[in-house]
């Protein structure tokens, strides 16, 4: 007896030394692939840890290393994890165009929640999906949305009058949080969620927690195990968050089902009022549609998609008007001209906004809502020189791609006239992306653009911004792009002004 169990211990002691040499061979050979690249200096024990945090400081610090590293560079994340930064539309471009995947180590952290739709899902899968997805974006079907735009602005406008009447400066990013939120609840499932007025529904709470959590399990490398996370108390509350977000999609995309079993809408096609409906009517090339829990990672994926991002690039273009009072000036003469005494955008008025959209596009070359996407190398290949092998994960960072002197002159000054007609005609598209690029791009690019265009004229037609000088402007890129101290401006009402 003693000796059979010896023996079990030796060969599990062997099995175990076994895989830990293999797993010691698969990190030194990491190691050396990742080493074949240039970088900057980096501590034994923690890499460049110190200069991955998501704060102003590590940024600039990897800006400055644009000049040495025009096109690539690697960090590490401790001695054995070194990953690839992409910085140049040369590589970033390949890697796109490669259908690259995306990585699993960084999107797994999303799939409680959002489980395999669009952001996440792959293959086939995906491509199916993306096809009947597609319809919903479609100009018809957004042109439907122009009315929730403004409704939706003016229920933020009504609760900036106010503030601007006691001369407080607002908050823009959980302003425009609750805003581009209410807008995707509307048009996503045609929730009317009230949260601009009542952020305190469970609901909504557990949508901004939801937001917040994979961010912590970044910053904290003992919560990227699944095994450690959920025993702990933040672990519980998202469980808590994703089945408080799972039962109230369920429960729309129920009702739903039933109205149009109720109303026989499938024989109308052409009524499609939501994302939903198209959801619920799509079928592919042999008639199948999509299953319950497909529907219901879609919904999640666009809630998710949809209003963080927008309220990012939102945020930060408020204050890019507050901080640059020129331009500001130039955007409202264009909106006055085109709305004439209009309290309401049109769908035609967003074809007019032409020096709007590029104040709107250089708010988000600086200050992308998307930093930095994630890709695991499956095919490998070259460029410029550089193999990339199997398993090597690439961080395409759009951020820095935005201010690599080797492709824009003068990086860090804001100049929307860099995306007149005349200007951006010979630049790469591949070196402006922050809806990314290929055949993974962003899907809901135009209803963001359409809904900030929309709330930026009518806030500007009403508002005049004035920046709030104690506030100093800190990025902060975690998943999406945030401040390190959150971001305010001051309003003074024109109505008020003029009379
Ligand atoms: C300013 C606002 C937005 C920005 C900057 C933005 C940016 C991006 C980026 C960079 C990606 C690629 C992500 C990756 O490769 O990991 C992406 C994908 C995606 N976006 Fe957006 N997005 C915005 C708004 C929206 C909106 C409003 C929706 C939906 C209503 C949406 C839905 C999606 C979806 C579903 C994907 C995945 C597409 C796929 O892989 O096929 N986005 N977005």
């Amino acid at each position: 007896m003693a000796l059979l169990l010896a023996a079990a211990v030796l060969l599990l002691m062997t099995i175990v030394l076994l895989f830990a040499i293999q797993w010691w061979k698969e990190k030194r050979e990491h190691r050396r692939i990742v080493s074949l690249f240039p970088g900057p200096e980096a501590s034994l024990l923690l890499g460049n840890l110190d200069k991955m945090t998501p704060t102003e400081k590590s940024l600039s610090f990897n800006e400055s290393l644009l000049l040495r590293f025009p096109k690539l560079f690697r960090l590490w994340a401790g001695p054995l994890f070194g990953v690839i930064i992409a910085t140049h539309h040369d590589v970033i471009k390949r890697v796109l165009l490669n259908s690259t995947p995306k990585s699993e180590e960084f999107y797994r952290l999303l799939r409680p929640w959002l489980g395999d739709g669009l952001l996440i899902s792959k293959g086939k899968k995906w491509l199916r999906n993306r096809r009947l997805l597609t319809p919903g974006f479609h100009f018809e079907i957004l042109r439907s949305y122009i009315d929730i735009y403004n409704e939706a602005t003016n229920i933020l406008l009504t609760k900036w009058k106010y503030l601007a009447k006691n001369e407080k400066a607002v908050d823009v990013f959980d302003s425009s949080c609750y805003l581009a939120l209410d807008v995707v609840l509307r048009c996503a499932c045609s929730y009317e969620s009230n949260c601009q007025t009542q952020s305190e529904s469970a609901y909504v709470r557990s949508i901004v927690s939801l937001n917040e959590i994979p961010v912590a399990r970044v910053l904290f490398p003992p919560y990227r195990s699944d095994f450690i996370f959920y025993f702990t108390p933040m672990g519980w509350r998202a469980r808590k968050a994703v089945r408080t977000a799972h039962q109230h999609s369920e429960a729309i995309i129920r009702n739903r089902k039933m109205q149009l079993i109720s109303q026989n809408l499938e024989n109308q096609r052409g009524k499609r009022s939501d994302f939903l409906d198209i959801l619920l009517l799509a079928k592919d090339d042999e008639g199948r549609g999509l299953t319950d829990t497909e529907i219901r990672d879609e919904v999640d994926t666009f809630i998710f998609e949809g209003h963080d991002t927008t309220s990012s690039g939102l945020a930060f273009t408020l204050i890019n008007l507050a901080r640059f009072p020129d331009f500001q000036q130039k955007c409202y003469e264009e909106i006055k001209s085109v709305l004439s005494n209009r309290k309401n955008v049109t769908w035609d008025d967003l074809g007019k906004f032409t020096y709007l959209s590029m104040f709107i596009k250089e708010s988000l070359r600086l200050y992308p809502p998307v930093p930095f996407i994630y890709r695991t190398v499956e095919e490998p290949f070259e460029v410029d020189g550089f193999s990339f092998s199997k398993g090597c994960e690439i961080v395409l960072a759009i951020t820095l791609a935005h201010r690599n002197p080797h492709i824009w002159e003068n990086p860090d000054k804001f100049d929307p006239l860099r995306f007149s007609a005349e200007a951006a005609k010979n630049r790469d598209p591949f070196a402006y992306l922050p809806f990314s690029g290929g055949a993974r791009n962003c899907i809901g690019q135009n209803f963001a653009l359409h809904e900030m265009k929309t709330a930026l004229a009518l806030t500007l037609s009403r508002f005049e911004l004035l920046p709030d000088s104690s506030c100093e402007l800190k990025r902060a890129p975690y998943l999406i792009l945030k401040t390190e101290n959150g971001g305010r401006v001051y309003l003074r009402d024109r109505g008020s002004r003029d009379s």
